[in-house]
């Protein structure tokens, strides 16, 4: 079900895109979904030029023979295709739960619109219950997180600060050499407070919060599809 949801949601935001554009392509099982569509229609005759998010997507989208380039040699994009773990209120979005975060937040900033794609599931009325995301250096992790710790409860948030591991048991490392911190706070009622405090904090590098950069949402329901705007 979630698959098909997933799968429908890509194929509408097919409909944002047009000949001719330069398009970020997101990262992660939904994502995936509309960069094989994109496959499809580049294969009938689309002409885009697409800047992948990951080094996964980067192989996903270069096997569908879709053409590829770097966000250094097209820093403007028109448009941005992703997922997201939560959509909370005004297309707050919280993201990286493939660990991707960092390319995807510059890709979507990079953009001029970033359609988000996802099945119903993923909205929320408060974000949170999914883990955040935090990209940190390796250096000084420990010192890092108490740090952390310390911006997260002077907001009120408590929850396990858990470094993320990889099937067998070493550290996941991202893309960008660095290291993920999955918090739980289970609830944020205050997203842009609690983005501002981690980018604060000189071993962060990135957080999975975007925050008024998503301008759509389309959203598969098993009945009907909506596109949300902020
Ligand atoms: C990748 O780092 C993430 O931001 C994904 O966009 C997010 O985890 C959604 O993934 P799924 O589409 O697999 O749920």
């Amino acid at each position: 079900m979630s698959a098909d949801l997933k799968k429908r949601a890509a194929a509408r935001a097919l409909d944002f895109v047009e000949p001719g554009m330069r398009l970020g392509i997101g990262t992660g099982s939904t994502a995936d979904e509309f960069t094989k569509l994109l496959g499809e229609k580049v294969a009938a005759g689309l002409d885009v030029i697409g800047v992948p998010t990951s080094e996964r997507t980067a192989r996903l989208a270069a096997s569908l023979g879709i053409r590829l380039a770097t966000l250094d040699e097209l820093p403007e994009l028109d448009l941005t295709v992703d997922g997201a773990d939560e959509i909370g209120p005004g297309l707050s979005l919280i993201k990286g739960g493939g660990g991707a975060h960092l390319r995807e937040k510059i890709v979507a900033s990079a953009s001029a619109r970033m359609v988000v794609i996802a099945d119903a599931s993923k909205v929320v009325a408060t974000l949170g219950a999914f883990p955040l995301p935090i990209e940190v250096v390796p250096f000084g992790l420990r010192s890092t997180l108490l740090k952390i710790e310390k911006a997260a409860a002077d907001l009120g948030l408590s929850g396990a600060l858990t470094k993320r591991t990889t099937a067998d048991g070493g550290d996941f490392v991202t893309d960008g050499g660095h290291l993920l911190l999955d918090a739980s706070f289970r609830r944020i009622p205050d997203p842009m407070s609690l983005a501002r405090a981690l980018v604060e904090i000189p071993g962060v590098v990135e957080h999975g919060l975007f925050l008024g950069i998503a301008t759509a949402a389309v959203v598969a329901h098993p009945d009907r599809i909506d596109v949300l705007t902020p």
